[in-house]
């Protein structure tokens, strides 16, 4: 399996703190989860470019576009200094050639696939990006409860392609941790649970399953 690594959710971290609790987390991660949500696609609305273009760390910044048209967003979070990008497969109709559109613009490409859909529904779209965001949440919010049901795909993607990176986004705690790191997830993204500690390094080794 590949490394595990660690992305906190920024949406749990305090916005009006966001470059402070970037900077004193950072050493022990391995990059920032920045969740976009357009209150179309999900019922919810946060930030967007403008706002990643003043956040600075030596970590890279992973964007989650959950939001119905993420093509004419593209080149606004790779000038803002997005490394990677995941857009949903629920809504892309032409997903090859937005992961073109991605790598042209020099990011890693993942593809984010909702509790709903299928390990098959989503077989090429997974074979072609870089990596898969498997949402174990309906998107939306943070501080949901994991939904088991997602573990099953998230080994049958382990089994088909075993070098993938498999992200892993919603309710991952101390409790939930273990099973995705069994079934074969290995870069995780936490929100509330990650925010909420005292001792974010303590939370991080646990979430790397040390
Ligand atoms: C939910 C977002 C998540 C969220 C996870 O739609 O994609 O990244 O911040 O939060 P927790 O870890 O609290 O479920
Ligand atoms: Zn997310």
């Amino acid at each position: 399996m590949p490394a595990v690594k660690i992305f906190p959710s920024l949406l749990s971290a305090d916005f009006g703190n966001l470059q402070a609790d970037v900077h004193r987390t950072e050493d022990c991660v391995d990059g920032f989860h920045f969740d976009v949500m357009d209150g179309q696609f999900v019922p919810n609305l946060t930030v967007g470019a403008p706002v990643l273009r003043c956040i600075k760390s030596k970590r890279p910044f992973d964007v989650h576009l959950m939001v119905e048209k993420p093509d004419i967003l593209l080149k606004d979070f790779s000038d803002a200094g997005a490394a990677a990008v995941s857009v949903h497969f629920e809504t892309c109709p032409h997903l090859h050639r937005t992961i073109e559109m991605i790598h042209e613009l020099g990011m890693a490409a993942g593809v984010a696939i909702n509790p709903a859909t299928s390990f098959q529904a989503a077989y090429e779209a997974i074979r072609m990006a870089d990596f898969v965001l498997i949402m174990s949440v309906n998107p939306g919010f943070s501080g949901q409860s994991f939904i088991p049901e997602v573990l099953g795909k998230v080994r049958k993607i382990r089994a088909e392609f075993p070098q993938k990176d498999i992200q892993i986004d919603g309710g991952i705690n101390d409790q939930t941790i273990h099973l995705v790191l069994e079934a074969g997830a290995n870069w995780i993204v936490s929100g509330s649970y990650f925010w909420n500690a005292k001792d974010t390094k303590a939370v991080a080794s646990i979430l790397r399953g040390d």
